[in-house]
């Protein structure tokens, strides 16, 4: 089925902010095992493997609307962390620029009247609500737990998922 080219140009670019949040959550992943915090880093890998499937997700609408994907250029920024809670509070950071960039693209099929798009991007913009959330969460629990053993058992916590 036929999709405007503003709509197909921003899925598009979600597709490469996807696989951009994969990389930023598989380098987190990489400093939180440095600081021995192996519970956190397989959080943030498990993470990493989902972001994974989001890119793929917002590929397979396109091809299945009769577009060919392209990856654009991936540019994870340099983040500036040394701390699980900075490690979390810039996964946070990152979820809510995705959800602003969901929320623009849902603005755009609004705006092309492109209603077979709808049911696609809700569930993206419900799994925004939840990203945030059980992100949030941690970094609360991880502010009321301290440093030390506070820590260590979220990290046991963050080892089960
Ligand atoms: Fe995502
Ligand atoms: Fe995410």
């Amino acid at each position: 089925m036929h999709i405007d080219e503003k709509l197909s140009t921003a899925l598009n670019n979600q597709v490469t902010a996807e696989l951009e949040a994969a990389m930023i959550y598989l380098q987190l992943s990489y400093i939180l095992e440095d600081l021995s915090l192996t519970g956190m880093s397989n959080w943030m890998k498990k993470q990493h493997a989902e972001e994974l499937e989001h890119a793929q997700a917002f590929a397979q609408h396109l091809l299945d609307r009769g577009y060919t994907p392209q990856i654009g250029d991936i540019n994870p920024p340099k983040l500036d962390v040394t701390t699980a809670l900075e490690a979390f509070e810039a996964a946070l950071g990152h979820e809510q620029k995705v959800t602003a960039m969901i929320r623009e693209i849902a603005l755009i099929s609004e705006s092309v009247k492109d209603f077979e798009s709808r049911p696609f991007l809700d569930g993206f913009l419900v799994e925004q609500i939840e990203e945030e959330s059980s992100v949030e969460e941690i970094i609360n629990r991880m502010k009321f737990a301290g440093d030390g053993l506070g820590l260590l058992y979220i990290d046991k916590e963050l080892a089960k998922r």
